[in-house]
Parts: C-alpha cells; structure tokens; sequence
C-alpha cells in the first residue's frame, strides 16, 4: 500500500476511535451547524468555541434566523471571539444564501466557495462532512501533521507551501470511502496526539514510519517563516460616567471593530484626567494595543456618543477589552 493510503487509514482508525463528541458531529451533520462551528474554530480551540457555538445557535437556529439578525446582537453574542468580520461575513453569507439558494446551503465544494465569508478551508470541512466530497482540508492542525509524517521543509506561509500542502491533503483523501472521517480525523489527531510543543509520539500509531520521529525533526515541524516585528499603537479612551450611565460611541464601518462600541478615544493623554487602571495589552494579530482608561468629564469628549447603563452596555457588541471593562470596573 502507498504510503498516503497507509496514512489515511491510520487518520481514519484514530477518529473513529478518539473523536470527541461535539455538539455539531450528528449522525447526520446540519450543514449551517458545521458551517457555524468552522467559522468559530477557526479563531478558537473547541473547549473555548462551543459555549459560543451554543449560544449563537440558540439564538439564530437557521440560516433564515441568522440572515435576519439585528446585526449588535450577533455581534453582542461574538464578543470575545474576536474577528469580528468573521461575524458580519457569516451574516452576509446567510443573506445569500436565503436569497439565493433557498435558504440551504449550497452541496459542493465550488459553490460552496461563491458564499462570503467561505474560503477554501470552510468550503472543504462543510463538502467533505456534510456532503462526502473529497477535498482536503487544510489549517494550522493539518499543516503540522503533514509536515512531520511526510518531512516536508516548505515554509507553510509561503503560497508555495499553500499549495504544496493542499495537493498533499487532496492526495491523501482521494483513495477514501469516508472523507468527512478523514478531514475531522487529520484536525484532531493535530488538536489531541500530535500536538505542538509536546506531541504524544511514545503512543503515536504512525510514529514507525513518520519521517519527523524517525529523523528527530518533530519540534522543527512545520517550518514558518518569521514575520516582521509587530507594531505597537496606543489608545487612550475617555471614561464618561454621568449618575449611573457611562458614554459608549458606535464605530463607524471603517476598522476591524467596525460596528462594535467602545468609550469615546482621545487624541492624547488628556490634561484633565484620572487613569483608571493600568494599560491593558491588547494582542491583535499583527500588532499590540496599549489601552489606557482615562476618566474624563464630558466636555474632553467629541463625536456622537450615547449614555447606556451598565446592563444596556452589556448587551452591545464590545471589543473585549472594553467589555471587561465594563465588566470589572464599571
Ligand atoms: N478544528 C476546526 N474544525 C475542526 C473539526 N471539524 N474537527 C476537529 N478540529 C477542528
């Protein structure tokens, strides 16, 4: 046998024996269900990501209830998971999907790939598990699988190694009668046994013939190039309480928290003003917030804010930082 079939069928065996029993793996998987767990796991692990898969499904329980969501609800019920465009795209691929395809998700791969918000990886988890396609899926998981079983070098950021690595998971799968086994059983094989920085390789079941165990190359697996140094950028926000309200202002549609309130900014560290907390480090994916809490009276503000009570507040889509916040000090 090949040594992509001999591979699968381990994947296979694996899942079928460790799989964990996920609120979104049904016998017959819901494929808005599946859509909606790929989207939050795509940013989340899952201990942290289905308590949000629950309660954004009990709030929109079909594409028809996400496609007609008050967008600060959904956003209200994001907070925390960050990528907020994740949200508004799942939105906006719900409304084509109603308008579009009847409200049922499309059944294929490429079709799949016309929804906003899906991109090659969402379209191959959904075709492959809710609809047997053969396709590979390929995220942070696969990629370190992959390149520790068959020692692949490519830098897995370079559009080389993208390519690379999604032939790589399309050959393993075509020789399968079971891709949804498959593709679920490469992610958690990554997620449980062969995990980054202490992989499970005394109990590992392929460890006989991966080529990262037996060239003691499996912590250098999978290659990355270095990015450039991150930036930094401070924030000051201006804290507003009048009796028991405080000022929230809605961003405008122009940022990664487009949509989401927040306290009013402030240009500068204000003259007139009392820090109310240390600056909190806010890591972004490619750069670190320094957010600093001022509170200021109303005239150090400007713009088009609003006065919410605290409850109020905590029904608004809010950056996290803001939310706790809120939470915490309000
Ligand atoms: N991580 C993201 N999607 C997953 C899936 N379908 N199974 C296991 N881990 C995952």
């Amino acid at each position: 046998m090949d040594r992509f079939n001999t591979f699968r069928i381990s994947i296979e065996a694996f899942y079928r024996a460790h799989k964990r029993d996920l609120p979104w793996r049904k016998e017959v998987p819901v494929p808005y269900e599946v859509w909606l767990s790929e989207i939050i796991l795509q940013q989340t692990r899952v201990a942290q990501g289905t308590p949000y898969f629950e309660k954004i499904l009990a709030a929109f329980p079909s594409v028809e209830a996400l496609a007609g969501a008050e967008e600060d609800h959904l956003l209200a019920l994001w907070t925390g998971l960050g990528y907020y465009n994740r949200a508004r795209n799942l939105q906006k691929g719900a409304k084509q999907i109603v308008a579009d395809f009847d409200g049922q998700l499309p059944n294929s791969f490429a079709e799949l790939l016309t929804i906003k918000g899906i991109g090659p990886y969402t379209a191959a988890a959904i075709a492959s598990i809710c609809f047997k396609e053969k396709i590979g899926v390929v995220d942070g998981n696969v990629y370190r699988v992959l390149s520790r079983y068959f020692g692949i070098e490519t830098p897995i950021n370079s559009s080389s190694g993208q390519k690379e690595f999604q032939a790589l998971a399309n050959e393993c799968i075509a020789g399968t009668k079971h891709p949804d086994l498959y593709n679920q059983g490469i992610m958690e094989f990554g997620a449980l046994h062969c995990t980054p920085k202490k992989p499970h390789c005394m109990t590992c079941p392929i460890a006989d013939s991966c080529h990262a165990h037996n060239s003691g190359t499996v912590l250098e697996l999978p290659i990355k190039l270095k990015k450039g140094k991150r930036s930094k950028e401070t924030i000051h926000f201006g804290v507003v309480e009048r009796e028991n309200l405080v000022a929230l202002k809605k961003r405008g549609t122009d940022s990664i928290w487009a949509g989401l309130y927040e306290f009013p900014r402030l240009n500068d560290a204000p003259e007139q003003g009392q820090l109310m907390a240390e600056p909190i480090v806010h890591k972004l994916s490619h750069k670190d917030l320094y957010c600093s809490f001022w509170a200021v009276s109303e005239d150090e503000i400007s713009g088009d804010f609003n006065f919410y009570s605290k409850p109020e507040a905590q029904q608004l889509g809010m950056p996290i930082i803001i939310a706790d916040f809120v939470a915490k000090k309000l």
